[in-house]
């Protein structure tokens, strides 16, 4: 019987799989995948209904997506952060973020390029750049702040680098890239014509007094990044995969030359649907952040009295890492099933997020994800004081 192609044996199952498998069947609490518990708001979810049953939204939207949509995310861009966006060709709707960092990994960065990837990665960026025939380079950030040694990123670069992969808020660490960090990434871009794919896909979970800055505002940056985020988490929709990409016309084009072979348009009615939760503003914002901080105060107490210690409180997303060594020995890997089957609660093993040059700086952590209604947060919480 014929199998599969060579280029993807080496793709094992993510980690998201894994977790699932094992807790298939039994009571657990699932902290892992950041997958809310909870839906979106009712006007998106009736914009979207209605799309489909008033019968606008049926068939083929355009290719880079409906136009009312492209508009309400270029003046999104340019409320929140002061970017200018061409709305017709500078902006494309993916299919979710995710298709959004492949398509422009596949359709701007040429076989044999290099791509730098920050460690912890989300996991489809290197199946994206092994697919481009390029070559992965990685700079790890290390407990327990979860930041990048300046100088192992300057040395990162070279004159076959072509882009950066950058994920602010993070995936998994919680933290949001500091404008130093945005700085240095900026200058090293130039010095070396790089380009920055930034995945923002947290651009709205900040707390206390973090701040999300996109690296397209920094002088020079913009002509070459390209901003991806999606309507997954900042509207609890992650089962529309509905995203988009932005950034100077001649670099979105490149996606759009993936896009179209590989999908060519994105789900017409979850467009409507995400158009109502654009035009419900800033008051969405504030509820939305409000009731994330409340979240990450429940499972960081709960943490805190299961003797899990949070060596760096997270400012953004809603992922907090958790060092385990006082209550357990053994890895990441060891730690998750032990939590799962002996204590009910799910979370992610972070070693895989990590090059196998630089997996042992995930192993003394697991990560958990917040994205879950109060009461299952204070099971988990309930659950987890079994570990003192
Ligand atoms: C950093 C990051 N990028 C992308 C995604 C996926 O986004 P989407 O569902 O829009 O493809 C996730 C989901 O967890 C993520 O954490």
């Amino acid at each position: 019987m014929p199998g599969y192609a060579r280029r993807v044996a080496g793709y094992g199952t993510t980690i998201f799989s894994e977790v699932n498998a094992m807790i298939a069947g039994r009571d657990v609490v699932n902290l892992g995948q950041g997958r809310p518990d909870f839906d979106g708001p009712d006007a998106m979810l009736q914009a979207a209904a209605d799309a489909t049953t008033q019968h606008t939204a049926n068939q083929y939207p355009p290719g880079y997506g409906i136009p009312a949509l492209r508009e309400a995310l270029a003046d999104h861009a340019a409320q929140h952060y002061g970017l200018e966006v061409d709305a017709e060709k500078g902006v494309l709707i993916t299919g979710g973020a995710t298709e959004g960092v492949f398509s422009a990994v596949v359709g701007l960065v040429d076989a044999g390029d290099e791509v730098i990837l920050l460690e912890p990665y989300y996991d489809t960026y290197l199946r994206a750049v092994q697919i481009a025939g390029a070559t992965p380079v990685y700079v790890p950030m290390e407990p327990p702040a979860w930041t990048f040694n300046p100088d192992a990123l300057k040395a990162a670069f070279n004159p076959n680098t072509r882009a950066i992969i950058l994920n602010t808020p993070h995936n998994p660490s919680g933290r949001v890239f500091s404008r130093d960090e945005l700085n240095l990434i900026a200058a090293l871009c130039q010095k070396y014509d790089a380009l920055v794919i930034s995945d923002e896909v947290y651009e709205h979970l900040t707390y206390n007094e973090a701040q999300h800055v996109p690296v397209s505002v920094l002088p020079g940056m913009a002509e070459r990044t390209v901003r991806v985020s999606s309507a997954a988490k900042t509207f609890s929709v992650t089962g529309w995969k509905v995203g988009w990409a932005m950034g100077a016309p001649e670099l979105i084009e490149g996606l759009w030359r993936v896009h179209q072979n590989v999908i060519f348009a994105i789900n017409h009615p979850g467009q409507y649907g995400v158009l109502a939760g654009l035009n419900m503003g800033q008051a969405y914002v504030e509820e939305f952040q409000a009731m994330y901080a409340r979240k990450r105060e429940i499972l960081l107490q709960g943490l805190d009295a299961a003797g899990l210690r949070v060596t760096y409180e997270p400012n953004g997303a809603f992922y907090v890492l958790a060092d385990f060594s006082g209550v357990f020995e053994g890895d990441d890997r060891a730690f998750t099933q032990h939590l799962i089957h002996e204590v009910g609660v799910a979370c992610i093993p972070p070693s895989p997020f990590f090059s196998d040059m630089h997996c042992h700086l995930g192993r003394g952590h697991v990560r958990f994800a917040y994205c879950q209604q109060d009461d299952t947060l204070h099971r988990a919480a309930e659950r987890l004081a079994q570990l003192r």
